[in-house]
């Protein structure tokens, strides 16, 4: 056996891309490099990784397995950089975090003063779409991700950071009296903007309707929290936003919060990780640091939230 870290980062990405093409570019390789790295590892068992039936590539049983111990054995090697730093006073490596849309206004507040004192901390954060955020998490790409709704189909651990507090919203409407809380027929009337299909915050607001028996207006759908805002702030239409986006907006008028009985909806934003997950040097030493300074945390920057 003589095959290289190398060739598995590479047999990896290819796994991946289920493309040479796009490990290639993934991998900043030429396509020949990558075909040969994939050649030799290939060379030294005698059962093939991966075959190509069409023009597609696809994994064999044996090649994912092969993928499953790579990604452990490259985790340990990562692993072993980390640990030198870390001897040496420094924590280094990378710290990967997928965020689900809405999570963007809440992520750099609990990165902020970890990432100040670990100055040699690569920091690879996706503000993504939630889709994107299961995947991330199911592809064992990411060390932890940020979401409000936990997916329920892994089996996940989670830290709880602070409260979601999901509220009716509109643009400024002087003629709107807002002085008690609706009831629930306002959904009869106004016409709602939807987050795209898996979004959190639409799986809250979906429940609350089934719940309340209310069959909304719904106006069109958008794919993210800033998108809805925008919209809602333009007047196209009202919206269920989560509080935390809206901070700004509250403070220069430009939305309201329409008092509507059963609302606000309340859920958490969460970090989550793999209950499996082998953690790197970086990501345990973020785990603490999050435990050990969350509350400190949600008071200077997110305590104006119980104002509403
Ligand atoms: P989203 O995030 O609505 O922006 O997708 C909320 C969540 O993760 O639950």
């Amino acid at each position: 056996m003589n095959y290289t870290f190398h060739q598995l980062k590479v047999f990896m990405a290819v796994v991946e891309k289920e493309s040479v093409t796009k490990a290639s570019e993934e991998l900043n390789m030429t396509q020949p490099a990558v075909s040969i790295q994939l050649k030799n590892l290939q060379d030294q068992f005698e059962i093939p990784l991966t075959e190509v039936i069409g023009r597609k590539l696809y994994v064999t049983e044996f090649g994912k397995e092969l993928y499953q111990i790579a990604n452990k054995i490259l985790q340990e090697v990562a692993n072993i950089n980390y640990r030198t730093h870390s001897f040496k006073g420094m924590l280094s490596g990378k710290l990967k975090i997928s965020v689900a849309s809405t999570g963007k206004y809440v992520m750099p507040f609990y990165l902020k003063s970890f990432l100040k004192a670990n100055p040699n901390i690569d920091l690879i954060m996706d503000v993504t779409n939630k889709t994107r955020v299961i995947e991330s998490l199911e592809k064992n790409e990411v060390d932890f991700s940020l979401v409000s709704v936990m997916p329920e189909q892994l089996d996940m651990e989670q830290e709880i950071l602070l409260p979601n507090k999901l509220f009716l919203t509109g643009a400024v409407d002087r003629g709107l009296d807002t002085s008690k809380p609706m009831n629930k027929s306002v959904f009869d009337e106004f016409p709602l903007i939807y987050r795209e299909e898996g979004s959190g915050t639409r799986v809250t607001m979906q429940h609350y309707f089934q719940k309340a028996k209310i069959k909304p207006k719904v106006r069109f759908e958008l794919t993210s929290n800033e998108a809805v805002k925008q919209a809602v702030m333009g007047g196209l239409g009202y919206s269920i936003i989560s509080l935390l986006s809206i901070k700004n907006e509250l403070k220069a008028k430009e939305i309201q919060i329409i008092p509507v009985k059963g609302l606000p909806l309340v859920e958490q934003w969460r970090l989550i990780w793999h209950r499996q997950k082998k953690m790197s040097v970086v990501a345990s030493a973020y785990l603490d640091f999050i435990r050990l300074n969350k509350k400190q945390i949600y008071q200077q920057h997110f305590s104006w939230l119980e104002k509403y």
